[in-house]
């Protein structure tokens, strides 16, 4: 058993006392207490509906909601009413069949981030555009080796990714393991950030906190402000955390109870590490597990620079200057005796052992360039602004390549392929050892990394871009063609 540490004690403190303060609305939301004051709730999970025999078929409407946060009421846009959307259990080689429903007042459409899976037709397709009022029939078919893991749904509708994700639409995806890991029980844990005014209403975001990428300034888990988790000392829990914030970093400090990572994105690790510190870009999921000996913690999200660039930093919501717990695990009662171990290590594909049929580099970049306005610096790949009437990079389905993704921009970038995984190999000075895999890379300022992808399965078109979403709504986003 570790001590609590003293930074998170005091933390605790502080919050602590903040509880009691609970008021009204017009105080909990002023700009200096953020929400912090209805904080402390016990942790509320979204519903779960699960596959039976195979299939899911679920509808999903997304529209304008009135939902209690943080002890008042915001005005948000959420799927079938809840905050966040309901939970979707599959398991590999299952039917998922999903009713999207728009009842928006601006287009939209859904993405299932990291499922690989068709990216053709009526599957994962990003171009779909489904208008307010109506209604679009997804199908997405897992391959019978679909990988277990954490997955996610957003919409994805260029020019309004970034609003609509952080106005509440979004929601997480299982995809079950064949032989569960042996834990005390399972969470679902998705990571937000919002900036509400006085009313409750989403305050309107500037164009440079857009090219910065807008950062909510108070951060949710669950719609909830710092909930509240229980256990009792010696549990094992398994946690799914998922960075749905549209650009925040999540520089989480894993102090207190034990942390073993199992998986990244939805990826099994070659072996359930011990963690005291991970950053999770925006869309980035972790698989941990979690075991608290007696006490109470707090888990911490500190201060990530992810640079910036000159003019950007005038109107910045500097939320990202702070650390910001994200919730609290109180450990009490009767111990219980020690879990078996996990059963690992998994055999793992590694890229490096198969040939490389082909390489390339994509150059992410912010600047002023050709036909751009003046008061927008471009978003660019190789150059380019996004165009969805372009092929910007034509693979062939079966080959194996090597990309190099290349920043030149003072701020990072969290670069997204969407359909197949990226397995890492170089990532600045390291060079991981067991294979790594992830859906989101982040690109360090002026930094590169190397990955390899197998292009399997599905011919089609998708797109790679930025995950800071307000960046991919800009222009960081380009359009790949597998045949
Ligand atoms: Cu989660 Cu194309 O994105
Ligand atoms: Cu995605
Ligand atoms: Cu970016």
């Amino acid at each position: 058993m570790k001590p609590l540490s003293r930074r998170s004690a005091l933390a605790l403190g502080v919050t602590g006392t903040a509880v009691v303060a609970a008021g009204g609305a017009g105080l909990l939301w002023s700009r200096t207490a953020g929400l912090s004051a209805g904080s402390g709730a016990a942790l509320k999970e979204p519903v779960t509906v699960a596959s039976r025999q195979g299939r899911l078929a679920v509808r999903l409407e997304a529209a304008p909601a009135r939902i209690g946060i943080g002890g008042g009421t915001a005005s948000v846009a959420v799927f079938n009413g809840s905050l966040p959307g309901p939970t979707l259990r599959l398991d590999p080689g299952d039917r998922l069949n999903i009713t999207l429903v728009n009842a928006l007042a601006e287009p939209t459409n859904l993405h299932v981030h990291g499922l690989h899976v068709s990216p053709a037709g009526n599957g994962d397709n990003p171009f779909i555009s489904v208008a307010p009022g109506q209604s679009y029939e997804y199908e997405f078919v897992l391959p019978p080796d679909h990988p277990p893991g954490t997955f996610w749904y957003h919409p994805h509708h260029h020019g309004m990714a970034a609003d609509q994700v952080a106005a509440g639409l979004y929601g997480a995806i299982i995809v079950q393991d064949a032989a569960p890991i042996p834990v005390s029980r399972e969470r679902v844990l998705i990571v937000s950030d919002i900036s509400l005014d006085g009313d409750g209403q989403i305050e309107p975001v500037s164009l440079p906190e857009r090219m910065m990428g807008r950062e909510g300034r108070t951060v949710l888990v669950n719609g909830q402000v710092r909930p509240a988790l229980q256990a009792a000392p010696g549990e094992r829990e398994r946690w799914r955390l998922i960075n749905a914030c549209p650009a925040r970093y999540l520089n989480l400090q894993l102090e207190g109870p034990r942390y073993q990572l199992l998986a990244l994105d939805g990826r099994l690790l070659a072996a359930a590490s011990d963690t005291e510190e991970l950053l999770l870009a925006p869309g980035n999921r972790a698989d941990f597990l979690v075991t608290p000996g007696e006490g109470r913690w707090a888990l911490r999200t500190d201060p990530y620079d992810r640079g910036s660039m000159a003019g950007m930093m005038m109107d910045r919501r500097t939320s990202a200057d702070t650390p910001a717990e994200l919730l609290s695990l109180d450990a009490r009662g009767d111990p219980v005796p020690e879990h078996g171990p996990v059963p690992w290590p998994p055999v793992l594909r590694d890229l490096r052992e198969e040939p490389v049929t082909g390489r390339r580099r994509l150059d992410f970049s912010v600047g002023t360039g050709r036909g751009m306005g003046p008061a927008t610096m471009g978003f660019t790949i190789n150059g380019k602004e996004f165009d969805a009437a372009r092929v910007d990079e034509t693979v062939s389905v079966g080959s194996v390549e090597e990309w190099t993704l290349s920043n030149s921009s003072p701020m990072d970038h969290p670069v997204h392929l969407h359909v197949w995984p990226m397995q890492i190999i170089q990532d600045g000075a390291r060079d991981p050892a067991g294979p790594r895999w992830q859906d989101v890379v982040n690109i360090p300022a002026n930094g590169e990394v190397k990955v390899l992808v197998a292009f399997d399965s599905f011919p089609g078109r998708t797109v790679f871009h930025c995950h800071i979403l307000d960046h991919e709504d800009l222009g960081m986003m380009g359009v790949l063609e597998a045949r």
